[in-house]
């Protein structure tokens, strides 16, 4: 495989871990950011976010040289540049691509004459050919525009830059579709080349199915809840059809959060909406993520008969477990409404430090103590660990709102704690007679 010359501008969550990867695909990677402080962190080989494997890989890519960061390079000196900046949603959901053209004028002078654009980022269908457009206008219409669109998830970053699911290349001819997919010729996975809006619509219409099935995961859940069917043995029996999948997104939750799925399904709605056709589905799907929080603090406000001068605490403040991005994280805007409503809102999380509205003291038993309730919004092996007894001698009342149905209801019952789950028989059959 031949070594290419790759620039990687934007060198966030994604831009890193595309420049490190790239770098250990063999090819000589720089990647540049207009954040100095970033810059200056990954080219010392520190890395800020917890990405298991990823400080390792981007350190033996620096000894190895094949990885640098920059703030400013040579023009014309590469062969490729991917653009990894953010494509943040303006209030209408509309992806605000200001970044991202600014990246793509930063490409127009440092790379070579006949040299590919890569997009990186998540872009609404059509971006390509705007982005072309501004490159002929800026004199580079020798530079074609591919989009190869990111599908990792952050906890799991570097694992799914090695072994992604599939990689989709949207390019205008099969020529240059072709001199992308070399680039990966290392990693083996089904490699999808179509035309550029495909590509483009194909992350959107991942992450919109995404959130859909968590959306539909916590109707069922509220159903199940109203029922006395037990929730956890409902999706199992969902996640064993292989039409659905084991991995499949089913299961309760304060809905969901993170860079992407908020954004990207509401930027899926105003394409949608640019040519005249409403997606309703999605549209619910938006709606009932933006009613979770909203359960949980009624729950809680009626449990402890007022929010007014009540301390919770908050078990997971990262939009996930396994992972210290804060951004979107259901567990912030659910703190954000207990504040307002009063209420004073500790959190624990082991990956992160501090949460902007939210008292971080440090450790678990400093976060429970003294509290009025618990709220659970991961489902993870440190919150099952908790001892309910333990909990209890702590806390000045006992309940706890387990968003994800993490922890063993009928122990911290037991331990004298009021639940959000309903543990009474199923409902009888409606003539009351044993079936
Ligand atoms: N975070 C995810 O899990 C994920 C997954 C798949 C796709 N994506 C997409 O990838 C894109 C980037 O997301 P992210 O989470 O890495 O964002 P990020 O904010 O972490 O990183 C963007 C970086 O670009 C830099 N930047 C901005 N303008 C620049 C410019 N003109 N030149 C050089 N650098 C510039 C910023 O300083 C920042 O470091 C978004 O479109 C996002 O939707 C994200």
């Amino acid at each position: 495989m031949e070594a290419e010359r790759v620039l990687v501008i934007g060198v966030g969550r994604i831009g890193a871990v595309t420049a490190v990867g790239l770098a250990h695909l063999l090819h000589d990677v720089t990647g540049v950011d207009t954040n100095a402080g970033r810059v200056e962190e990954l080219q010392a080989g520190r890395l800020r976010e917890a990405e298991p494997g990823l400080r390792a890989a981007l350190r033996s890519a620096l000894r190895l040289r094949r990885l640098r960061f920059a703030q400013g390079v040579a023009p014309a000196g590469f062969d490729f540049a991917f653009l990894c900046v953010d494509t943040p949603p303006l209030p209408g959901g509309e992806p605000d691509l200001r970044q991202l053209f600014a990246a793509a004028e930063f490409a127009a002078q440092t790379v070579r004459t006949g040299g590919i654009v890569v997009t990186r980022s998540t872009v609404p269908p059509g971006t390509g050919d705007r982005l072309e457009a501004a490159l002929r206008a800026a004199g580079r219409g020798d530079l074609s525009v591919v989009h190869v669109p990111e599908f990792l998830r952050e906890g799991r970053a570097w694992e799914d830059f090695r072994e992604p699911d599939r990689i989709v290349i949207g390019a205008r001819d099969a020529a240059r579709a072709e001199r992308v997919a070399r680039l990966f010729a290392g990693i083996s996975a089904p490699v999808y080349c179509c035309d550029r809006v495909t590509a483009e619509l194909a992350k959107y219409a991942a992450n919109a199915f995404l959130a859909t099935t968590v959306s539909f995961a916590n109707e069922m859940a509220d159903l199940a809840a109203r029922l006395g069917a037990d929730p956890e043995m409902l999706f199992e029996t969902l996640r064993a059809d292989r039409r659905i999948g084991r991995e499949a997104y089913l299961g309760p939750g304060l809905g969901f959060g993170g860079h992407c799925l908020p954004k990207d399904t509401a930027a899926l709605e105003y394409v949608a909406a640019t040519q005249g056709l409403p997606l309703h589905q999605l549209r619910a799907t938006i709606q009932v993520n933006r009613e979770r929080v909203g359960r949980a603090v009624a729950w809680l406000e009626e449990t402890l008969g007022g929010l007014d001068g009540r301390c919770i605490a908050l078990l997971g403040l990262a939009f996930k477990p396994g992972t210290d991005d804060l951004r979107e994280s259901r567990s912030l805007a659910l703190a954000a409404e207990l504040t307002l409503r009063g209420a004073e809102v500790r959190g624990y999380d082991p990956l992160v430090r501090a949460a902007a509205g939210v008292h971080c003291p440090g450790t678990l038993p400093a976060a429970i103590e003294g509290a009025d309730a618990l709220v659970v919004a991961h489902r993870t092996e440190w919150v099952r660990a908790i001892d309910p007894a333990d909990a209890a001698k702590l806390m000045a009342r006992h309940a706890v709102f387990d968003a994800p149905g993490g922890i063993d209801h009928r122990a911290w019952t037991a331990a004298g704690f009021v639940t959000n789950r309903c543990l009474r028989a199923p409902v009888a059959a409606a003539d009351g007679a044993d079936r």
